[in-house]
C-alpha cells in the first residue's frame, strides 16, 4: 500500500487537483486497493472547505469530481502516516522540510520532479485568471502519470 499526500498552501486549488487527477490514474490502472491518496495545506485557512469553485469547475470539465474533498492543514502525524509527501512548489517543500523530523525527510518530494515538463513548480492559480486553473490540470496530469509509473516500478523492483 502506497500512502500519498499532496501538499500546497491552501488545499483548495493545486493539491486537491493533484489528489483527484492522481486518484483517477490509480483507478484507471486498476490499482485502487494499493493506494491511499489525500491532500493538505501548509496553511489552515480553508479547513473543512470544499475546493475553490474555479478549481472544481475546471476539474469537472475534464471529468474529475473534487466535490467531496475537504480542506485540512498538514499535521505532524502525516510525516509518519504517509510514504510520499508531494509538494506543489518549492515554498511548500521548504515549509514541509522545516516541520518534518529527520527520519522522514526522504518522504518529501516536488510533484513536477515526476513530470517531463520544463517547469519545476505548479504555479498558484488562486489570484490569477482562468488559464492558471487549466495549467494546473495539465501539470497534474503529466506529473501524476510519472508518479504512478515511478511508484509501480519501485514496487516491481
Ligand atoms: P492553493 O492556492 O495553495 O493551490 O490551494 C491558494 C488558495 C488559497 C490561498 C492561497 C493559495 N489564500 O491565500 O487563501
Amino acid at each position: 500500500m502506497h500512502k500519498v499526500l499532496f501538499v500546497c498552501l491552501g488545499n483548495i486549488c493545486r493539491s486537491p487537483t493533484a489528489q483527484g487527477v492522481f486518484q483517477s490514474r490509480v483507478d484507471q490502472a486498476g490499482l485502487k486497493e494499493h493506494f491511499f491518496v489525500d491532500s493538505a495545506g501548509t496553511a489552515g485557512w480553508h479547513e473543512g472547505k470544499a475546493p475553490d469553485p474555479r478549481t472544481q469547475k475546471h476539474a469537472l470539465s475534464r471529468s474529475y469530481d473534487l466535490s467531496r474533498i475537504q480542506g485540512r492543514q498538514v499535521v505532524f502525524s502525516d510525516f509518519e502516516a504517509f510514504d510520499h509527501i508531494i509538494a506543489m512548489d518549492k515554498a511548500n517543500l521548504e515549509n514541509l522540510q522545516a516541520m518534518c523530523p529527520e527520519e522522514f525527510q526522504h518522504k518529501l518530494k516536488l510533484f513536477l520532479d515526476f513530470s517531463d515538463c520544463p517547469e519545476s513548480e505548479v504555479p498558484d492559480p488562486y489570484f490569477g485568471g482562468t488559464a492558471g486553473f487549466s495549467h494546473v490540470l495539465d501539470l497534474a496530469e503529466s506529473a501524476s502519470e510519472g508518479l504512478l509509473n515511478a511508484l509501480t516500478e519501485e514496487a516491481l523492483a
